[in-house]
C-alpha cells in the first residue's frame, strides 16, 4: 500500500519519518510540489494522497487521480475551501481532513495578535531600534474589561473565549450555530449585529464558505464600535480588504491583527529582497502602519499542530485504504 504526500517541507519531515516507522506495511513517498495539474503525475502507482496547500485544488489535478485509479485523498489542516466538492464528487474522491490538529495554536496566535495590537508593541518596537525607551506617549490597553466578540465558536473560537474570559474579558459571540459547550455561559447575541456593535475587540473564527465571502464589509466594519479592534486569523476572503483598509484609514478601526490576507497566495511563503518588492497594493497598504500587525498565516504553525497534521492525515488516508472508517471524513455531498 503507497500513500503519496504533496508539500511537504523541512519541518513536516521528522515526524512523516516517526509515522512511517510505526507502519512497516505501508511505503510513503513525497514531494516537496503542492499539488497541480502538472505534479499529479507524481502520485501515479500511489493508492492515497496527502496534501495541504493555500492555493486551490484544481479541477484537472483531481481528475488525474481518477485516471491514476486513486479515490482517497486527505488533506492534513481544516480548512476546505481550496475545494469545489463537485469536482470531487464528479471523479469519485472520498476526501478526510484534520479539524482539530491544534485549536490552542490558532487560539493563542490571536491572543498574541491582539496582546501586541492593545500594548502597541510595533511602535514600541520602533522607539527601541531607536534607542527610544521611553514609555510617554505609548500608553497601551489591558484585555481586562474589554468585550471581546468572537463570531465563530467552534474548535479554534472556543478556546479564545475561554482564553478572553481568563484574562477577564467580557465574551460576547455570534454563530449560526452555538456551540453545545458554551450555551450555558450566555454569551451568544441572537445577530451578527449585536456582536459587530457591542465589542471593543472582535475576532473571526468561521470557515470560508461561498455565502460567507466578505462578510465583513464596509457596512460591517460601519457598524463596529470606533477604535474596534479587528483580528482575522481565519480565510482571507472573509473580509472586504478594501474596506478594511478604507476603515482604517478613516479612524474607525482601532487596529488590525491580520494572520491571512486575500490576496495571500501571491505574496505568503515566498521570499522577496524588500518589502518594497511585494507588488500586491493590499499588502503595501496595509504594512507599515504602526496599528495593523500581519503575520503570514502561521497562526497554526506549532509543533503540537503540524505532528498532528502528519498524523490524522496519514492516520485516516490509510483508515480509508483498508476500508475502514476513517475519523474525520469530509461530507462532499453539498
Ligand atoms: C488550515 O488548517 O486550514 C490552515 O489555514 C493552515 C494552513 C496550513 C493551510
Amino acid at each position: 500500500m503507497k500513500i503519496y504526500l504533496y508539500g511537504i517541507r523541512e519541518d513536516e519531515k521528522g515526524y512523516l519519518k516517526e509515522w512511517d516507522k510505526a507502519h512497516p506495511d505501508v511505503e510513503i513517498d513525497y514531494t516537496h510540489e503542492i499539488f497541480t495539474p502538472e505534479t499529479a503525475e507524481l502520485a501515479e502507482g500511489s493508492d492515497g494522497v496527502v496534501m495541504v496547500q493555500t492555493q486551490p485544488y484544481q479541477r484537472a489535478a483531481l481528475k488525474k487521480l481518477q485516471d491514476f485509479g486513486i479515490s482517497k485523498i486527505s488533506v492534513r489542516n481544516v480548512g476546505l475551501d481550496g475545494f469545489n466538492f463537485q469536482d470531487l464528487r464528479d471523479f469519485g474522491l472520498s476526501l478526510t481532513y484534520v479539524p482539530v490538529y491544534s485549536p490552542n495554536a490558532i487560539a493563542e496566535h490571536t491572543t498574541s495578535l491582539i496582546l501586541r495590537l492593545l500594548r502597541r508593541v510595533p511602535e514600541f518596537d520602533k522607539k527601541f531600534a531607536n534607542a527610544d525607551f521611553r514609555w510617554f506617549p505609548t500608553i497601551g490597553e489591558e484585555i481586562n474589561g474589554k468585550t471581546v466578540g468572537i463570531i465563530g465558536t467552534g474548535h479554534i473560537g472556543s478556546v479564545v473565549g475561554r482564553i478572553m474570559m481568563a484574562m477577564g474579558a467580557k465574551v460576547i459571540a455570534y454563530d449560526i450555530a452555538p456551540n453545545p459547550a458554551l450555551e450555558n455561559l450566555g454569551i451568544y447575541k441572537e445577530t451578527l449585529d449585536e456582536v459587530l456593535e457591542q465589542s471593543d475587540i472582535i475576532t473571526i473564527h468561521t470557515p470560508l464558505a461561498k455565502k460567507d465571502i466578505h462578510m465583513i464589509d464596509k457596512d460591517a466594519f460601519d457598524k463596529m464600535k470606533d477604535g474596534a479592534i479587528f483580528i482575522n486569523a481565519a480565510r482571507g476572503g472573509l473580509v472586504d480588504t478594501d474596506a478594511l483598509i478604507a476603515a482604517l484609514d478613516s479612524g474607525k478601526l482601532g487596529g488590525a491583527g491580520l494572520d491571512v490576507l486575500e490576496s495571500e497566495n501571491d505574496v505568503f511563503q515566498k521570499k522577496f529582497d524588500s518589502i518594497a518588492d511585494v507588488k500586491d497594493p493590499q499588502f503595501q497598504a496595509l504594512i507599515n502602519r504602526d496599528n495593523v500587525i500581519i503575520t503570514p498565516h502561521t497562526a497554526f504553525y506549532t509543533t503540537t499542530a503540524v505532528h498532528n497534521m502528519i498524523f490524522d492525515s496519514l492516520n485516516d488516508n490509510l483508515k480509508m485504504l483498508q476500508g475502514k472508517a476513517p475519523k474525520y471524513p469530509v461530507d462532499i455531498t453539498e
